[in-house]
């Protein structure tokens, strides 16, 4: 039997998978690494971190191993996206990296348009200028902290710094690069234009390779300190939501997945570079070759429920927790929850928004709270759909994947509010699986990405819409949708006393 390792770098853990050539994960490893959160709004990492978890879980999941390790064939990344890193002329670090969910840059997002054109950058990078995005952090280090901006030799997505430490190589890979605002999306260039009318200099991104390219072998040093063989191979790798996609079997037109982990996504696969969706929603480079995605996000997903968790429901596991909502309705006996408690990115990009609970009753009781926090996210997620059903495109059946596919409860919950058949997986493994397929397609066990996928991906259950409460969702989602610009205004004012 032959092996390859799915390696996915995310916001609070790396989860490494070894899988063997029938998509079955032998093992698994997850080793966990801190934020950093100076001061609200801010969110960092030290990268190093990163590859120190990396290095250990390797070593693990290589002692573990039962087998021969020079069967041990390749390994791929998926990776939290859009994180500024910073390496000096020696590949030295700068300064911890920005994470994705750093609020920091509104003004940046703003000079960015007034720079390059928000015109422009819709047409070039296919995006707005988001705060989360890569270019508003490196303009802010730029003027923040110019001592730092001047040393810059390259910047790097996370995941390509984590392949840089394995392999000796900096690279940046597309459907990671597409998250910059610096890449030409349809012609998968960086884009001189945008870099020179923001006044970044080309030669600090790094040359661009594809998701499934091989980037070299293992340096000596990580062979010796994991134990894997030097003959390892290393590939590109994707950005999470592109590996998610892959992973979940999201490969040809008319696919579409829900994935909630801190965050959620409504993704969508899209065949062509020229769709507009004038930056409603996200618009990136996929993880397979010539293909692309759309995405909406919810930056408060799963995080509202840990939140909401840790804050309210003392103790509880979230299995106790989630074993309450079914017994009460859909709409939770009036109480609605909107889940912008770090500020939201789709439909309304805005980081001055906050999470709100309307309508409580003195009849609510904590179950009534906890569906109320997953109808929000779910309605959440419902506004991305509806910009894509807008746009005319039919999408009827929808992959879940994440802490949303493992609750049957919210499995049915969100086949109502999406009003689609919403299907789970039988051995749902998220972005790492994704990562895993990359190695074993570079690897040469498959032809294509969706012959891996064949073999690989399974569906374990369908949930269909109920009639009923398709109806009632359909109803509430109206008023949901109302609570965002009637509480503007309100958190706008507040946003002077948050700390
Ligand atoms: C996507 C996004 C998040 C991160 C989480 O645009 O910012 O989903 O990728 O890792």
């Amino acid at each position: 039997m032959r092996y390859v390792i799915g390696i996915d770098l995310g916001t609070s853990s790396v989860k490494l998978l070894l899988v063997d050539q029938n998509g079955l994960v032998c093992n698994e490893v997850s080793k966990d690494y801190p934020l950093i959160h100076k001061q609200s709004g801010y969110s960092e990492q030290n990268p190093d971190l990163w590859v120190e978890k990396t290095i250990e879980a390797l070593r693990e999941l290589l002692q573990q191993f039962k087998g021969d390790s020079q069967q041990i064939e390749g390994m791929s990344f998926s990776g939290q996206m859009h994180g500024l890193v910073l390496v000096d002329q020696e590949g030295k670090l700068l300064r911890n990296a920005i994470l994705w969910n750093d609020t920091r840059t509104t003004e940046q997002c703003e000079e960015i348009y007034e720079m390059a054109g928000k015109e422009r950058i819709l047409m070039l990078a296919k995006n707005p200028a988001l705060e989360g995005f890569t270019l508003p952090k490196l303009l802010w280090v730029k003027e923040h902290e110019p001592e730092i901006y001047r040393q810059i030799a390259h910047f790097m997505l996370p995941k390509d710094y984590l392949r840089y430490r394995l392999t000796g190589t900096i690279s940046s890979e597309l459907s990671d690069a597409a998250g910059t605002l610096l890449l030409d999306i349809s012609k998968k260039i960086w884009s001189k234009e945008i870099c020179e009318s923001v006044g970044v200099d080309l030669a600090i991104c790094p040359p661009l390779v594809k998701s499934d390219s091989f980037i070299g072998n293992i340096t000596d040093e990580i062979a010796q300190r994991t134990g894997l063989p030097v003959t390892a191979k290393v590939f590109a790798g994707g950005a999470d939501n592109a590996c998610g996609a892959v992973g979940a079997g999201i490969l040809k037109d008319g696919m579409t997945l829900c994935s909630i982990g801190t965050s959620g996504v409504i993704l969508s696969y899209e065949t062509a570079s020229g769709k507009d969706y004038e930056g409603r929603v996200h618009y990136f480079n996929h993880a397979k070759e010539n293909a692309y995605y759309a995405m909406g996000v919810t930056l408060s997903a799963g995080h509202s429920l840990d939140w909401y968790r840790r804050i309210f429901a003392g103790s509880r596991s979230f299995q106790e927790l989630l074993s309450g909502i079914e017994g009460v309705p859909a709409g939770a006996n009036g109480l609605l929850f909107t889940p912008y408690l770090v500020g939201e990115r789709t439909p309304h990009a805005d980081s001055n928004i906050r999470a709100s609970f309307i309508g409580m009753d003195t009849s609510h009781s904590l179950p009534d709270f906890t569906r109320a926090i997953l109808e929000g996210i779910t309605f959440s997620l419902n506004e991305s759909l509806s910009i894509l059903r807008d746009s005319g495109k039919s999408i009827t059946s929808i992959v879940s994947i994440g802490g949303g596919a493992k609750n049957s409860a919210w499995l049915q919950m969100q086949a109502d509010i999406f009003d689609a058949e919403v299907s789970k997986l039988a051995n749902e493994q998220g972005p790492g699986m994704g990562a895993a397929m990359l190695a074993a397609v570079g690897c040469g066990w498959f032809h294509s990405l969706e012959e891996c996928a064949e073999v690989f991906i399974k569906t374990s259950e369908v949930y269909r819409p109920n009639e009923e409460n398709v109806r009632k969702y359909k109803e509430l989602f109206a008023i949901y949708q109302q609570v965002y610009s009637q509480t503007k205004s309100i958190n706008d004012q507040l946003a002077a006393y948050r700390n």
